[in-house]
């Protein structure tokens, strides 16, 4: 009864008697509020008039379009407003003509309030079924009650208002520009509350992107990342910081070529060629809970296996078992780290999927298990492109392929043949269900000769070497839509196979963009099936719901500073996007790195969620023995610091597949009302309690980050005697210079986190069974909470069968005189060391015993047990420095 009282109430105020259009008057349009009415062509005045539009040209280069919407230009009017179970829903009619082809004059609008911080509005075609993203999202049973929103529908012209509740701060107006649906055009724009925006990749960005007319094309390609270029993902998800802090987020469930332009209004236009619009909009209130409310949607990421999260090397070159083994030695004798030792397109029989080379790598089963014998772990690379053109008989996985119809189609039916690294190839449709069990099989044979742990999954934008396809691609709409999105290469099969081949869902048009998350989904379920655990995928296309399935890499990245910079940012946004396990190619990929860059690089990749060092073909090697002995210290000391950390590591990603948490963080994520922390992406955060200021550029020995109020104390003070780095900082939310020599990465412990730490070893097979030991970061008033997650590193799904062991870690002041901590848990430690005591401890207790071996310095204010700096002892090691070497 209540329900229907409001929505009566909603009919009577979202449709106001007497709307009217004022034609194509109002042309007296600010320049940053301009929305484009020639988006497909370039138009003259004749043509931007006839239109209805009007005409203002402007300089070169990126500014307001001279063609553009006068206010109140008419496309769509809401009629038949009626409450649903979930929602409200509409019919929308087109009250005026249309320039666009194939244009949809009746739609129909869904608005369903699923959760108070989560709305969805859908517009589809009520007279014919079109493609619709196969993402399984949860399905509302009712209407939320108390939404954290408000919605206003605008009759005419047609547009959507979203508030929030309390403060009524609009997050969408849709009705700033007018809205198409035709049926390769789908526009529609919205005021933002603010100019910082983050998301929409992937893309070679900062952090937060620029409002000054930007355009953001999405349309996965394989590309060496640079600026303004589509890459190898599409996440069309933004998240804004609004001025109080608040944040909201907004996801486009469509995964066709898009653009979404950025106006300094601000405004955003989202025009995309094909499906249905299916948004969602999260309202937070703060930018941890948005993130958390678009993986709701989207899916949580996958737990790693313990071994993923040490380091992996990796080059293209390794040419032979014998290579790939004394790399192995070399990285042993040196005394660094390895989990995981990869291969390039060099082990594969002339660069097919699932064989080996008989001769370089004869011996291939018997290296992989030496691997494992040693406690390591072996990837190799898989591309999706099979190799079409050996004689029939001669490679399983076409004939099979071919027998079991697995292939994408092209218009006459055959499968599509472009060309990849071993040739003329065919491509494996993944969104076929005949498609996974023919690719299990394949991994299956494939695994019963050499016991792979985890698979790498490149080139599946999917990467073509020609043009769409051998053949070319036939001359149709889908191949030349009306409008064609910012691609690189300016048509949509530049790079990849023709848009308008078939897969089993629907055209390659509409799918596109899915083709590495389809395969991650096909991969990891083989991986699982073949192995009995834990998979481990790692790939370089994605989508929206990557992360549920699979991890990702940055690409082919140049080995220079600028790409060093940028990998912040994409490591962090990728964390947005639900995707923590990522990382770039450690000391770049293309061309030479040099020592100084690949010691910066190592220091700021110990802290990329996924670590590995990969390089290209002919570049200057880059395996870290490959330097001088002061640089290999330095690594050295960044990988043990590393290895030291993985407990802490280890539970984040746990916090990330349990709850929808990030494991990389922006500073903003968790101090949204910080404004100084909103555009920080030289910095990143692992959890909420450790902050890394890497250095970013050539030549510095001082790097400036920013530090918000409260107390960060220094890692590096913790095991080793303290050095000039050491000093705790004090801030009162301020940029501070800190002392970067070479050998230094600055690591910061905000007051009042317990960080679980573990001996660092060669390998974590080894460091798993040594000893364990807490970082206890006291705030002022004696508090700190931390917390383990532990279990067997590697079986499937421990959390969710309670295979597990979980540890909340509190540091309380007992008794206001006392000055000693209680640190709780059951847990054996080996080290605990406490941080900003302020006055010596009188006597420290284990499970009520008396601890005689502690130690205390007034000048640092550490406490600890044993004491760290005596000799190269028990307590020395955890804290990454090489008692050996440095
Ligand atoms: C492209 C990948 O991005 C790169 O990492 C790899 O080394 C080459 N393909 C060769 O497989």
């Amino acid at each position: 009864m209540a329900e229907e009282v409001l929505a009566a109430a909603l009919l009577a105020l979202l449709f106001p008697a007497g709307a009217s259009s004022p034609g194509a008057a109002g042309c007296d349009v600010a320049p940053g509020d301009r929305f484009d009415c020639g988006p497909e062509r370039l138009l003259s005045r004749e043509g931007c008039e006839e239109r209805g539009c009007c005409y203002a040209p402007a300089g070169p280069g990126p500014g307001p379009p001279w063609c553009f919407f006068p206010r109140g230009y008419r496309s769509y009017r809401a009629e038949n407003l009626t409450a649903t179970p979930t929602g409200y829903t509409a019919r929308l009619r087109r009250v005026a003509p249309t320039f666009l082809p194939g244009d949809v004059g009746d739609l129909r609008l869904d608005l369903a309030l699923e959760t108070p911080t989560r709305l969805r509005f859908t517009l589809r075609d009520p007279a014919r079924q079109r493609y619709e993203v196969p993402l399984a999202t949860p399905r509302a049973s009712g209407r939320a009650a108390s939404p954290l929103y408000e919605l206003r529908v605008n009759q005419e012209p047609f547009g959507l208002v979203v508030s929030r509740q309390r403060g009524g701060k609009v997050l969408l107006n849709t009705t700033v520009a007018p809205l198409f649906f035709a049926d390769q055009f789908l526009q529609i724009s919205t005021s933002l509350p603010s100019h910082l925006i983050s998301g929409l990749g992937e893309h070679l960005t900062p952090l937060i992107l620029d409002t000054a007319w930007t355009r953001v094309t999405l349309w996965n390609r394989d590309m060496a990342p640079v600026p303004q270029v589509n890459l190898y993902g599409s996440h069309p998800f933004y998240l804004v910081m609004e001025d109080d802090g608040s944040s909201h987020g907004v996801f486009l469930l469509n995964s066709n070529a898009m653009d979404v332009l950025l106006q300094p209004s601000p405004a955003l236009t989202w025009r995309t060629t094909g499906g249905i619009l299916d948004f969602y909009v999260f309202l937070g209130p703060d930018p941890k809970s948005v993130v958390r409310q678009y993986l709701d949607v989207v899916g949580f990421p996958f737990m790693p296996p313990y071994w993923g999260l040490g380091y992996h090397l990796c080059r293209w070159g390794y040419s032979s078992t014998d290579i790939t083994r004394q790399v192995v030695d070399n990285m042993t004798a040196a005394r660094f780290p390895l989990d995981v030792q990869w291969n390039d397109l060099d082990y594969a029989d002339a660069k097919r999927d699932f064989t080996f080379n008989k001769k370089s790598f004869k011996d291939y089963p018997e290296m992989v298990q030496e691997f494992h014998r040693r406690g390591l772990r072996y990837i190799m690379i898989v591309d999706p492109g099979i190799s079409s053109s050996g004689p029939p008989g001669t490679y399983k996985p076409y004939d099979e392929g071919l027998k079991r119809g697995v292939f994408i189609r092209n218009a006459t039916g055959q499968p599509l043949i472009g060309k990849v690294w071993p040739g003329p190839t065919a491509f494996p449709d993944f969104t076929n269900p005949e498609t996974h069990e023919w690719w299990y099989d394949m991994v299956k044979d494939f695994h019963d000769q050499v016991p792979f742990d985890g698979m790498w999954i490149d080139m599946n934008e999917p990467s073509n070497f020609v043009e769409g396809s051998q053949d070319g691609c036939p001359n149709n709409n889908l191949e030349q839509p009306p409008y064609v999105p910012g691609v690189f290469g300016g048509r949509l099969q530049a790079g990849t196979i023709c848009a308008s081949s078939q897969q089993y869902l629907s055209s390659h048009y509409n799918l596109h963009s899915l083709y590495g998350l389809t395969e991650a989904i096909a991969t990891h379920d083989a991986l699982l099936r073949v192995r009995g655990k834990r998979p481990f995928v790692i790939s370089r296309s994605t989508f929206a719901g990557h992360g549920r399935y699979a991890g990702h890499w940055t690409g082919d990245v140049g080995s220079d500073w600028e790409q060093l910079y940028y990998s912040v940012p994409e490591v962090l946004l990728f964390n947005l996007f639900g995707v923590p396990l990522v990382g770039a190619d450690i000391c770049g990929f293309a061309g030479d790195t040099s020592e100084e860059l690949c010691v910066r690089w190592t220091q700021l990749g110990a802290f990329y969620p996924f670590m590995r060092n990969h390089n290209d073909h002919g570049a200057r090697p880059q395996e870290p023995f490959a330097f001088s002995p002061a640089a290999q210290a330095a690594m050295r000391n960044a990988l043990r610091l590393r290895y030291s950390l993985l407990p802490f590591l280890y539970t984040l990603f746990h916090r990330a597949h349990s709850a929808g948490e990030t494991v990389a963080r922006p500073l903003f994520l968790e101090f949204p009302k910080d404004p100084n922390t909103w555009a920080v992406d030289r910095q990143l955060l692992w959890g909420g309690g450790l902050l890394v200021t890497p250095v970013l550029e050539a030549g510095k020995t001082k790097v400036s980050g920013y530090f918000p109020a409260g107390t960060w104390y220094s890692l590096a003070g913790v095991g080793a005697p303290p050095r000039h780095t050491d000093s705790t900082i004090h801030s009162k939310g301020q940029w501070i210079l800190l002392p970067a020599p070479l050998d230094t990465i600055n690591v910061h412990i905000h007051a009042g986190h317990i960080l679980p730490l573990q001996e660092p070893a060669f390998s974590t097979a080894e460091s798993r069974r040594k000893g364990m030991a807490l970082v206890v970061a006291l705030t002022p008033d004696g508090f700190a909470r931390g917390e383990l997650f532990w279990d067997d590193g590697e079986s499937w799904e421990t959390f969710e069968k309670g295979d597990y062991t979980e540890i909340l870690f509190l540091a309380t002041q007992v008794g206001k005189e006392g000055g000693f901590w209680g640190v709780g848990g059951g847990w054996v430690l080996a080290a605990v060391t406490v941080l900003g005591v302020t006055s010596p401890p009188r006597q420290v207790l284990a499970n009520g015993a008396l601890v005689g071996d502690f130690s205390y310095r007034s000048d640092t204010q550490v406490s600890a047990c044993p004491p760290p700096w005596v000799g190269s002892g028990r307590g020395s090691w955890w804290l990454g420095r090489d008692p050996g070497l440095s």
